[in-house]
């Protein structure tokens, strides 16, 4: 089979995590930045990554196999020439997308994929005048993609069907979990959801139902137990004996009532600032990079547990 070309654009957390996705799939990656220190640093930064990858036996060959797949490139046409697949990277900001998809439709072949990393942006909002247009989407990951393996395919109106099944095929030959979003929406699906569940946490915490700390516990410790493992349908569709029907009978008036007594959090300044003095009193604001990187090892015990139940299962 041929290999794979990918081209990542922006260098920065995410571009550098998709760089890593692509090339222990085995696939050739060109890394291109604006900023020729964000570039210089991004080899170096992407090996340590690899080399904590192998402390927690998630590659399957030497770390130098997997880096040596990623050639950093100074000029944009150099970087997308005759690649696959362009997954752009760069700053959440609107204009500076839609200058860089029109170049990105100028310069690759006219069947690469382009696809952005976006957050909240949808691509109708970039790629609307251009000729490739049926060719560009929204693939969202999790940070960072190389830990977290979900990513929400999310195209316009006017990107094609084609174009949506080749892209889940490819992220699926890179190792990725991907969803289709089947109607663009802003926020996808998985901020969408996560901001129903800040929503409510943060209007909790300024109602003074409960502590920061507490409302925290309450999500690592309760509901994420099974939330790492299976979604909130499959959840309940087990929670009752009968199913989920059943779950609605006996506890759909429960969630009715709770929903009219919900009171949407408008991000007050004033509560932010207190949960910022609880949160800084447990991680001061100079070890958050060090918790952060807690945060990856942890992900990465998981990612090998999840492994080593499939090669059971
Ligand atoms: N950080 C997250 O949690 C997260 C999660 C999912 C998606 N995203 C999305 O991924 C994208 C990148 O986010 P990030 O956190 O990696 O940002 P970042 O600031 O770490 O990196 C952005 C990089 O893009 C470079 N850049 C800016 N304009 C450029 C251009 N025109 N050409 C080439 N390079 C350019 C910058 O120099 C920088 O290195 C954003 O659209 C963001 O919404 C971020």
């Amino acid at each position: 089979m041929q290999t794979k070309t990918t081209a990542v654009i922006g260098s920065g957390r995410i571009g550098r995590a998709w760089a890593i996705v692509f090339a222990r799939s085995g696939f050739d990656v060109k890394i291109h930045d604006a900023s020729d220190d964000m570039l210089k640093g991004a080899i170096p930064a992407i090996r340590e990554s690899v080399e904590d990858l192998a402390s927690f036996n998630l590659i399957d060959e030497p770390v130098d196999a997997i880096v040596a797949r990623i050639t950093p490139c100074t000029t944009l046409a150099a970087t997308v020439a005759d690649v696959d697949l362009v997954q752009e990277n760069i700053a959440e900001i609107v204009d500076a997308k839609r200058v860089l998809f029109a170049e990105l439709d100028r310069l690759t072949k006219p069947d690469a994929l382009l696809a952005s990393s976006t957050s909240g942006l949808p691509a109708s909002t970039f790629t609307e005048g251009l000729q490739g247009r049926a060719r560009c989407l929204v693939a969202h990951p999790v940070n960072p993609p190389s830990l977290v393996p979900l990513v929400e395919l999310c195209g316009a109106p006017w990107t094609s069907a084609h174009t949506l099944q080749r892209a889940r095929t490819f992220y699926e030959a890179a190792g990725q979990k991907p969803v289709t979003v089947d109607r663009e929406i802003s926020g996808f699906l998985l901020n969408r959801l996560q901001g129903a569940v800040l929503d409510e946490a943060l209007s909790l915490y300024e109602q003074g139902y409960a502590s920061a700390a507490d409302l925290d516990t309450v999500m690592r410790d309760g509901l994420a137990m099974r939330w790492s493992f299976m979604g909130p349908f499959e959840t309940i569709d087990l929670n009752a004996p009968g199913g989920v029907v059943d779950y609605a009978s006996r506890y759909g008036g429960t969630y009715r009532s709770i929903a009219a007594t919900r009171m949407p959090f408008d991000w007050p300044a004033a509560t932010l600032d207190k949960l910022d003095a609880e949160r800084r009193a447990v991680l001061p604001r100079e070890r958050i990079e060090e918790r952060s990187r807690w945060r990856d090892r942890r992900l990465m015990a998981l990612l090998a547990h999840r492994r080593a139940l499939k090669d059971e299962e």
